[in-house]
Parts: C-alpha cells; sequence; structure tokens
C-alpha cells in the first residue's frame, strides 16, 4: 500500500540497506520493522498531501500528467519544484487518481487513493444506491466495517448517516479520515477495530454501536482473487454471522458466490452495469424484500430490477428458433433467466445453456437479441467455408459452454468478405453447435472482433 510503488518494492529488498533513489539517499527499513513501518511512512506521505504544499505538489502533478510528462521527467521537475518529500507522493496519488476519475468523477481531485485501496474500492454511484436503500429500511447510524479509502463511508454520510467506519489497515483509517474532511462530512468517527471482533460481540440487532452495518470484505490476497468465502476478510463466518444478528446490513460478496451459501430470509441481488457483473450483494432480513434481483444498469445510467420471491427452477428447453435471446449476465446469476424466458415466450436452447431462444426480438434490459440465420455443427473448416460464401470477412464469436478461445477463432475465420456476423458457439441439446447470427438491432456484441 505505497504512494511511490516502484521505489517502495526497492525499499522492501534489502532490509537495513541504503538505496539511492533519482539521487536520494534512502534507507531500507530494518525486516522485522516491514510493514508497520512501511504503513506509518504511507500515512505521514497523505497528510503531507493534505496540506496546501501538499495540495499544490497534487496540482502541479496532475499538470505534467496531463502533458503526458515521462516520469523520470515528472519526478526530476516536481523535486525541483515541490520538493524531495512531496515530489514522490506527489505524482503516485496523481496518477492513482488518474485511474479513478471515471469512476469519482468530480469528487476525485479532492480524494487519496492508494493503488491497493483503489483496486478495493467500489464504484460511488453503486454506494450511494446501496446507502439510500439500508437507510430507507430505518438506520440512522452505519458502521461501515472495512473502510479502506472510504467510499462507502463517503456514501453514507452523503445519505445523512452517522457513520463509524472500521478498518485494522492504518492506511485506510488515514484515507478515510482525510476523504471524508475533504468532502466536508463532519458525522464520521474512523476506529482501529476488528471486524471479526465487532461482529462477534454485536447484540440486540446493533453493531460497533450502530443500528445498521455495510460489511465488504477484502477477497484478494497477493494479487489474487480468493475465491473461497472462508479465506475473505473478514471470513464468511462473519457474514453469516453480522447477517444473523444485525437486520440492517449490506454485505459485498464476490459475484461468483454459490447460491447454497445465501442464508434463508436473506435477498441476494447481483448488480452489472454496461453489460458487465460489478457486483454482488447479501441483504439482512430488514432491507430484503424478495428472494433474488437483478439489476441491471444500462449505458445510459438507467437502473432496471428484475425480482423474484422464489426459485423459479429452470426455463424449458426447445429447438433454436429465428432469434437467439443472450440474457444480461446479472439475469443468469441471479438464477432468474427462467422468469425472463416466461416474459418472452423463449426456451433455452440446452438445459445446461443460459441461451433462449424465440420466435421475435426482445427489448432490452434483460436480453440482447440476434436473429439467427443458420444452426450448423461446430466444424472449422464447414463454418469458414459457409462464412465465405456469404461475404462475411469479419465475425464477434461467442461462446457458452465451450471450450474454445473467441479471439483465436475470430482470428481464424477472418477472410475477404466484407460482411459482418456474429458466430455463437453453444451446445444445442448437447451437441457443439454454432449458430449464425445477425448484429443485434440495438447496442453491440461485447465479445472479441476478428
Ligand atoms: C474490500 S475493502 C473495502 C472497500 C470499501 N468498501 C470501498 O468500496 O472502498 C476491505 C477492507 O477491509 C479491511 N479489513 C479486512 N479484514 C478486516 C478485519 N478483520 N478488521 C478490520 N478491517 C478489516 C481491509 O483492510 C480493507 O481496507
Amino acid at each position: 500500500m505505497a504512494l511511490y510503488p516502484r521505489e517502495c518494492q526497492l525499499l522492501n529488498r534489502v532490509p537495513g540497506a541504503v538505496l539511492h533513489l533519482m539521487g536520494q539517499a534512502v534507507q531500507v527499513p530494518a525486516a522485522d520493522s516491514g510493514a508497520p513501518v512501511q504503513a506509518a511512512e504511507t500515512v505521514r506521505q497523505l497528510q503531507a498531501l493534505a496540506t496546501p504544499a501538499g495540495r499544490a505538489a497534487l496540482t502541479r502533478a496532475a499538470e505534467l500528467l496531463a502533458a503526458r510528462t515521462d516520469a523520470v521527467t515528472a519526478l526530476a521537475r516536481l523535486r525541483g519544484e515541490v520538493g524531495v518529500e512531496l515530489a514522490g507522493p506527489a505524482w503516485g496519488t496523481a496518477r492513482q487518481r488518474e485511474k479513478a476519475r471515471p469512476a469519482f468523477g468530480a469528487d476525485t481531485d479532492r480524494l487519496l487513493f492508494t493503488g491497493d485501496t483503489l483496486e478495493q474500492a467500489g464504484r460511488p454511484v453503486l454506494a450511494d444506491r446501496r446507502a439510500a436503500r439500508l437507510l430507507a429500511a430505518g438506520a440512522a447510524s452505519v458502521a461501515d466495517l472495512g473502510c479502506a479509502a472510504g467510499t462507502d463511508t463517503m456514501a453514507l454520510a452523503r445519505a445523512g448517516a452517522r457513520v463509524v467506519a472500521v478498518d485494522r489497515d492504518p492506511v485506510a483509517r488515514e484515507l478515510t479520515r482525510l476523504n471524508t474532511a475533504a468532502l466536508g462530512f463532519t458525522d464520521v468517527e474512523v476506529r482501529d477495530a476488528d471486524v471479526v471482533d465487532l461482529v462477534a460481540a454485536a447484540e440486540g440487532g446493533r453493531v460497533a454501536g450502530c443500528d445498521a452495518a455495510v460489511l465488504d470484505p477484502a477477497r484478494r490476497a497477493g494479487g489474487r482473487r480468493l475465491l473461497d468465502p472462508d479465506r475473505w476478510s473478514p471470513p464468511w463466518s462473519t457474514v453469516q454471522h453480522l447477517l444473523a444478528t444485525v437486520p440492517q446490513t449490506v454485505v459485498k460478496v464476490a459475484p461468483g458466490l454459490d447460491h447454497d451459501r445465501v442464508p434463508a430470509g436473506v435477498e441476494a441481488e447481483w448488480v452489472s452495469v454496461g453489460g458487465s457483473i460489478v457486483e454482488a450483494l447479501l441483504w439482512g432480513s430488514a432491507p430484503s424484500a424478495t428472494w433474488r434481483r437483478a439489476t441491471v444498469v444500462g449505458r445510459d445510467g438507467v437502473v432496471h430490477e428484475l425480482t423474484a420471491d422464489a426459485d423459479p427452477g429452470g426455463a424449458p428447453v426447445g429447438p433454436v428458433r429465428g432469434w437467439l435471446h443472450e440474457p444480461d449476465p446479472a439475469v443468469i446469476r441471479s438464477g432468474l433467466v427462467a422468469v425472463v424466458a416466461v416474459e418472452l415466450g423463449a426456451t433455452l436452447v440446452d438445459p445446461t445453456i443460459a441461451y433462449l431462444t424465440g420466435d421475435s426480438p426482445a427489448v432490452p434490459p434483460w436480453v440482447t437479441s440476434y436473429p439467427v440465420t443458420d444452426v450448423v455443427p461446430f466444424n472449422l473448416k464447414k463454418l469458414k467455408a459457409l462464412l465465405r460464401s456469404r461475404g462475411i470477412g469479419r465475425v464477434t464469436v461467442k461462446k457458452r459452454g465451450s471450450p474454445i478461445e473467441p479471439e483465436t477463432l475470430a482470428r481464424q475465420l477472418r477472410g475477404p468478405g466484407g460482411a459482418t456476423a456474429v458466430v455463437v458457439v453453444t451446445r444445442v441439446a448437447g451437441a457443439p453447435t454454432v449458430l449464425l447470427c445477425q448484429a443485434p438491432s440495438r447496442g453491440s456484441p461485447r465479445a472479441c472482433e476478428g
């Protein structure tokens, strides 16, 4: 969790050594001081960036970044202009802000991030939505259990809650302190505690002295996703205990969470933005309103919700008809394909594959519809010949239930023809099959093009 990653990586290597970095002598911390020393140094740098001189350094770093100045030149200039203490942290933070800008918008230039906390941060627009729903269930105070850079804390404060932001990482606590102050939120207490202990001590429907909670466990370690919820921090047992003891709760979980893990009486929601899953949520018994919810946020920002009060079971299966419907991933992950099938009068092409087929196109948002021109067994040579006979030289490849590599197949199918098509490689009644389709009338397919 460093503001100036490359130098910090070097600093980790040889404890006790003196390195000369960009003309500056830096002593590597002793082996036994490691992470706490680095965290203390990062906290000190963050505090320096929050001073008027630090803000000026950040402005200058942003200008150099906007002018596409290379890192070595920019750091040399910054050291000359704002001093060696601020140069590296300002440059590192300016770079993090550029990554944060698409999600954090106008607030970006008032906020501080480290690489780690930005990687773990949710989207503010979705944090606002979660906060509004949680507070609508009657909460006035909310514990943000694992606040990182404070995305949820800021959303909760913006929605009018008193917030207790908890993290055991000192850098996260400092970021939350500085970021909430920068946005002018005063009703925020930042606390050093272990969420496992706080949740174990929850009683009377309250945790950390608050009547509601947001829990967003860390689901990565060493740059890799932790697929096993028992290895999240805090682990699944804490998630379960919080949902069982604090009714006004929302927990962010991995989109791949097994439905069997969802406790009874807990609503599970999957959210997609622009056709990609971005988060999955478990709602405590107070805000829970249904069994499952698929929330689809369109590219235009409009939010659509599909719900089912009970498991709809599997959709009926039938032969491929004139249109292929590709369900949005939030619909698939939430187990609501059968609900959409009934709505569209559609059937599955195969009992194990989430592609639907019907006689007419469907309007968004639950599916993208493609007109089917051909249904052929999967055979590369014959497929190439078919495309050539139609003058199709570029294809978008989609696949479900097939081991093929879409990028590779799209390249293999490239030809001289000027026409385009969508090649869907899947199983139909158990057999490897290609559905040759035209591009959808609305929106554009999201697979790889050759
Ligand atoms: C996924 S991040 C939270 C991200 C945040 N909600 C956001 O959108 O910016 C998880 C945070 O929980 C903290 N954490 C993990 N285990 C913890 C524990 N047992 N006690 C306190 N904090 C913990 C981590 O330090 C990390 O900052």
